[in-house]
């Protein structure tokens, strides 16, 4: 069976290199996800694109809205065959429900992920926005609501999976970016996992950027991260 743990960040913003970058990702062991830069730039083409080079996509728009508007949403992301989708669970449990109810019956669902505290949020980030109670008790609660509201799983920090996985249970996808092989820079990112540390501690799929995109291999890049899982 093809182990496709590995969800490629494609953050890239013209269509010539997002076909450059596709045409070195192996649908055999990759997935890919496309953000907010991409999709604003491209549109919906650059979902075909993948879809053309056998790549499911994650289409990481994290939508943050009322509840009708935010399911709409989640609807279009499933008419474009889209593998994974998410919403930012601070828009509450009613949002997250409308997001989940607009899906069953659709000829194609996608998985429906939840974010929970951006991981670029430090405790006085969050104090800031009227928050005042612990980042890590923040995280749990809104991973809990996320699941209690029919959610698929949450995106999180690699340093939060094992604490999700156990109170969470196995079902529950967990989706990690913050990932670092040894042999890479960090970059902007700081709380940093190794690829074989995150599936340990839980993750089922790694969201990778740079490490893959931005190296002079990239193709030998991603076998490197396959052995080492
Ligand atoms: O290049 P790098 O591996 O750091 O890319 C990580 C990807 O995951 C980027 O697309 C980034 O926007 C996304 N991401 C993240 N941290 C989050 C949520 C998403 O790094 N908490």
């Amino acid at each position: 069976m093809a182990d496709q743990r590995i969800v490629v960040a494609l953050d890239v913003s013209t269509t010539s290199e997002l076909k450059d970058l596709v045409a070195q990702i192996p649908n055999t062991h990759c997935r890919v996800k496309i953000g907010k830069e991409l999709f604003t730039s491209v549109g919906p083409l650059a979902v075909d694109i993948c879809h053309a080079a056998g790549l499911d996509v994650f289409l990481d728009l994290k939508f943050h809205d009322i509840p009708n508007t935010c399911a709409k949403a989640v609807l279009a992301a499933s008419r474009l065959g889209v593998w994974m989708t998410n919403v930012h669970c601070a828009g509450g449990a009613d949002m997250m429900q409308a997001a989940r109810e607009i899906l069953e019956g659709q000829a194609h669902r996608p998985l429906l992920i939840g974010v929970t505290v951006l991981t670029s949020m430090s405790q006085q980030d969050l104090q800031e926005t009227g928050v005042e109670r612990d980042l890590e008790i923040q995280v749990d609660h809104l991973a809990r609501l996320a699941q209690q509201s029919g959610l698929d799983g949450v995106v999180c920090s690699a340093q939060e999976t094992q604490r999700l996985r156990q109170s969470l249970g196995d079902d529950f996808c967990l989706v990690t970016p913050g990932i670092r092989p040894s042999w890479s820079a960090r970059d902007d990112q700081t709380r940093i996992v190794t690829p074989h540390e995150a599936i340990k501690n839980g993750s089922d799929y790694l969201v990778i950027g740079r490490p893959i995109t931005a190296s002079a291999d990239p193709q030998q890049s991603i076998a490197k991260i396959v052995a080492e899982l």
